[in-house]
C-alpha cells in the first residue's frame, strides 16, 4: 500500500462510495477511457495511442507529474487528474502542488469520485513535501473544491495564444 493509500484509507470521506473503485497511474491501456473521460472537461482532439503512450513515458520520466486514475471494478477508467509538483526558490526552496485537468466520466458523476481523486492527488502532494496545493476552476466548480477542503484565494488570470 502506498503513503497516498494509507492516508486516503484513514479518512472518513467518500460516505457514499458504495461501489468498488481503485486509484492507480494511468497505463496504455487506457488511451480511450482516459481521453473519453476528459472530454467531460474540454476539447480533447484526436489522440492516437501512440501519442497517449508518448505523453505517459514523458510524464513518468519526470518529478514533476503525477497522473493519477480511478478505475471501476473492470479496471476500466472513471475518473482522471493531475498532480504537478513545482519546486521553488521562495520559502526555504519549498515545493507547490498544482492540481490540474480533474474530469469524472458523465455517467460516474455524483459519487464522490471527484472528492476521491482530490483527496488522492492532495495527499500525494503532502506526502511529497508540498506546503500547499492550487488549482484554477470555473465559479461553478467553487462549491465543489470548498467541500473537498479548498478555499478560495485570488484571482485567475490568463493570456491566451
Ligand atoms: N457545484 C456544487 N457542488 C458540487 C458540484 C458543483 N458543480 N459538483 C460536486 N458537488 C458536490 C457534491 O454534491 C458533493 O457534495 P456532498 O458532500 O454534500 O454530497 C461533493 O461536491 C463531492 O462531489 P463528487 O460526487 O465527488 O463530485 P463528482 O464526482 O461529480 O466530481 C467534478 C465533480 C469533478 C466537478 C465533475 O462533476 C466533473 O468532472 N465535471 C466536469 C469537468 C470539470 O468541471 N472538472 C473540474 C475542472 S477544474 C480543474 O481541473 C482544476
Amino acid at each position: 500500500m502506498t503513503a497516498v493509500e494509507r492516508t486516503y484509507q484513514t479518512m472518513e470521506k467518500p460516505a457514499r462510495l458504495q461501489e468498488k473503485f481503485a486509484v492507480r497511474e494511468p497505463q496504455l491501456r487506457d488511451h480511450k477511457a482516459y481521453t473519453e473521460t476528459l472530454r467531460v472537461l474540454t476539447t480533447v482532439g484526436e489522440v492516437s495511442e501512440a501519442q497517449f503512450g508518448e505523453v505517459l513515458e514523458h510524464w513518468h520520466k519526470s518529478e514533476v507529474y503525477h497522473p493519477r486514475v480511478i478505475v471501476d471494478e473492470a479496471n476500466t477508467v472513471v475518473a482522471v487528474g493531475m498532480l504537478l509538483v513545482e519546486q521553488k526558490i521562495i520559502h526555504d526552496c519549498g515545493k507547490v502542488g498544482h492540481i490540474e485537468d480533474i474530469a469524472v466520466a458523465a455517467g460516474q458523476q455524483g459519487k464522490r469520485l471527484g472528492d476521491l481523486l482530490i483527496q488522492t492527488l492532495t495527499a500525494e502532494a503532502r506526502a511529497r513535501g508540498c506546503y500547499k496545493v492550487i488549482l484554477d476552476c470555473l465559479p461553478e466548480n467553487v462549491r465543489f473544491y470548498e467541500k473537498c477542503g479548498y478555499t478560495e484565494a485570488g484571482v485567475e488570470m490568463q493570456h491566451r495564444f
